[in-house]
């Protein structure tokens, strides 16, 4: 079968590769349709932690059932599914309080214990699939993941008040947790990036203001409609030098900043306003079990996340759909690659 494989810095190669062998947990999935995420571009780049050339891109799938392995008990072939791509080691202490994303020896699509999903044939153990509704379209069940992402970033706040949040960087990660954060019943939404569409759409999903931080005083902007107070909650969904001293100026005393951001060079940083303020600092890493089964239903209730998909490029073609989303020449929030 073909893969999209990353041979060498920003090559992609398509190869053929052996389809995988189904263990007895496991369902073999038809892929339709794959994600490029921005951890497939550090791979592509070669700055990821731990997928190194040659590697299988991607790990946001969607598609059907081929095969189910023996003992697989509530999946059968012909269903349509996504796929929560992590898998720990079930004994850790992590693992132990269902918090597989902190497993320290978990599997992940694009190494060795996984193939990745930009790939014709994906397997997967039953416990981490997730059917997709008739009505979801396999692109939009493509993108439950980085949904997952975008609950996990909000479940992990503490911050009782649901007033305001301020989304610094409205990307796909950004976007998602705005859609999120509207859904959880946060009254106002501010939301940042320096590229002007991206704004737009944050608008048009419904945000307060969509700032530009390259030239508006972003956390003066927040004071403004926050009658003074600033935002309950910011989220880091963007990397720059002063991310970190504008999220603890757009929040209140007593407030909280969440790192969904992976910003992997040291940045500077005024902690003493963190003091001054008894703000709380929270990292969010991908998401636990509970919040892909949230995600999933979000979609499958019905969630509009049409105006995400703003690329579908076919997997032949995978070298293009990682240029475009590193390049960013054109207007992209998710490139969709079709199998
Ligand atoms: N913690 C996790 O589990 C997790 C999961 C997925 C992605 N991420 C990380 O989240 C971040 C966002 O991911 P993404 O897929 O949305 O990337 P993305 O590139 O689509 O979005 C980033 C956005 O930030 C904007 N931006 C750049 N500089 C900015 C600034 N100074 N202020 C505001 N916006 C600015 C860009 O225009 C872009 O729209 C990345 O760092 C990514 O690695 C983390
Ligand atoms: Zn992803
Ligand atoms: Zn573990």
């Amino acid at each position: 079968m073909k893969a999209a494989v990353v041979t060498g810095t920003e090559v992609v190669t398509i190869q053929e590769v052996d389809k995988p062998v189904l263990k007895d947990d496991e369902v073999l999935i038809k892929v339709a349709t794959a994600g490029v995420c921005g951890s497939d571009l550090h791979l592509f780049r070669g700055t990821h932690a731990f997928r190194k050339p040659p590697a299988i891109l991607g790990h946001e799938v969607a598609g059907d059932i081929v095969e189910v392995g023996k003992d697989v008990k509530k999946f059968k072939v012909g269903d349509r599914v996504t796929v929560e791509p992590h898998l720990g080691c079930g004994v850790c202490e992590f693992c132990k309080q269902d918090l597989v994303n902190l497993c320290t020896a978990k599997a992940a699509p694009g190494t060795p214990k996984w193939i990745g999903a930009f790939v014709e044939y994906f397997n997967a153990p039953e416990k981490t699939l997730y059917k997709l509704d008739d009505k979801v379209s396999y692109e939009v069940g493509t993108l439950i993941e980085p949904l997952a992402v975008a609950v996990h970033a909000l479940e992990r706040a503490q911050v009782k008040e649901k007033d305001c949040v301020v989304i610094l960087g409205a990307g796909t990660i950004g976007l998602l947790v705005q859609v999120v954060a509207r859904e959880m019943g946060y009254k106002t939404i501010i939301t940042t990036d320096t590229a002007r569409f991206n704004r737009d759409i944050s608008l048009k999903l419904g945000a307060a203001a969509a700032l530009d931080p390259l030239s508006e005083d972003v956390p003066a902007k927040v004071k403004e409609l926050t009658e003074g107070r600033g935002a309950s909650l910011a989220i880091i969904a963007a990397g720059a030098d002063n991310i970190l001293d504008q999220a603890s100026a757009c929040v209140r005393r007593r407030g909280e900043i969440g790192l969904v951001a992976m910003i992997t060079k040291k940045i500077p940083f005024y902690c003493y306003s963190v003091v001054f303020n008894e703000q709380n600092i929270y990292g969010a890493m991908t998401y636990e079990t509970r919040d892909f089964k949230k995600a999933a239903e979000m979609v499958n209730g019905g969630l509009d996340l049409d105006l995400f998909v703003t690329q579908k490029i076919n997997l032949e073609r995978s070298q293009e759909a990682l240029d475009v989303l590193s390049r960013k020449e054109e207007n992209v929030i998710k490139v969709i690659v079709t199998v």
